[in-house]
């Protein structure tokens, strides 16, 4: 088998394992309530690349060599946060998408109203679920890192992260957007989720200080990139494929790095983005060959 073949072995394998993680954490659809879990579990099981709770475990592993029990809980909490930010961001106000995950999104299954509380009630249960690693531990230290890592989950979901991103994002829709607007929004929309997952996966690990901080901006390297990309599959990519409509932006007229920048551009600069991910990655003081290789197929990625 070639690195490559390898490689993508690895990787189906990895994420079949955190789909049977983030599964046990999945409310049952029971009760007078039961629409809303349906809704819920619905958005999850659509599928996803699960990169977030992969990043998260994969810089757990550079700092420990292990998978920590801790760390399991936030995985399942980081996939739910970010579901939730793609069941509201296809709801008619702010996307108006149909489609999701290759399914009818979740708002077009069950109907608007539910849609908006799905969102919200995935929201909700990750912080539930990540209060789950209380359990995992009886070490002080260990509990303070988890109190920590609870606190970053939750500054980068709201309006100082992916939030806040999405404010300005649907606020400046149809109109121009300047390069340094168009930053701050994917820095936040974005960004800050895969943040969030390093940073967690790091922090629990017991990284020093000094490398949480080449964490954070490593990582917010590779957000950017991953919005850029997100930006040119919504233009050349096939919806079979990316599991979403495309020409989406265009449809809502989105000023996005495509249109500031142009499709070369735009293409060259998520390679030099994930380059200057990886070097920033080369500074710390564990190794991982499975993240880097996972870096690398972002920048080509076609879903
Ligand atoms: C889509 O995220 C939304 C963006 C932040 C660009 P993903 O491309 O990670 O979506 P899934 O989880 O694989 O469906
Ligand atoms: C959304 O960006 C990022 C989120 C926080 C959900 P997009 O609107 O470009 O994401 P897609 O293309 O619908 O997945
Ligand atoms: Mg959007
Ligand atoms: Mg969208
Ligand atoms: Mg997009």
């Amino acid at each position: 088998m070639s690195d490559k073949e390898t490689f993508k072995k690895e990787l189906n394998e990895r994420t079949a394992e955190i789909e049977k993680l983030i599964e046990t954490y999945l409310p049952e659809e029971t009760g007078h309530q039961k629409t809303i879990l349906e809704a819920m579990n619905y958005s999850i099981r659509a599928g996803g690349k699960r990169l977030r709770p992969m990043l998260m475990q994969e810089m757990c592993r550079l700092f420990t060599g292990c998978l920590l029990e801790s760390v399991i809980p936030f995985m399942a909490a980081v996939e739910m946060i970010h579901t939730s930010s793609l069941v509201h961001d296809d709801l008619p106000c702010m996307d108006d998408d149909m489609m999701r995950r290759g399914k009818a999104s979740t708002w077009a299954e069950f109907g608007e109203d539910i849609g908006v509380l799905a969102g919200d009630a995935l929201m909700m249960y990750a912080f539930e679920t990540a209060s789950c690693a209380f359990e995992t531990s009886v070490d002080p230290d260990e509990l303070s890192r988890i109190g920590k890592a609870i606190g970053i989950l939750a500054r980068k979901t709201g309006v100082y992260g992916m939030i806040g991103g999405q404010t300005v994002d649907v606020e400046l829709a149809g109109g121009p957007i300047p390069a340094d607007k168009l930053d701050f929004i994917y820095h936040l929309k974005t960004g800050a989720l895969i943040e969030a997952s390093m940073l967690i996966g790091a922090v629990l690990g017991g990284a020093a200080d000094e490398d949480c901080k080449i964490v954070e901006s490593l990582a917010s390297k590779i957000g950017m990139a991953f919005q850029i990309q997100d930006d040119i599959l919504d233009v050349t990519g096939s919806e079979e494929i990316i599991g979403k409509p495309v020409n989406s932006d265009e449809k809502n007229k989105k000023t996005t790095y495509v249109t500031l920048e142009g499709l070369e551009k735009a293409k060259q600069d998520v390679e030099k983005i994930s380059a200057e991910a990886i070097e920033e990655l080369n500074k710390l003081p564990g190794n991982n060959d499975f993240l880097e290789q996972l870096i690398h197929l972002l920048i080509h990625r076609q879903k």
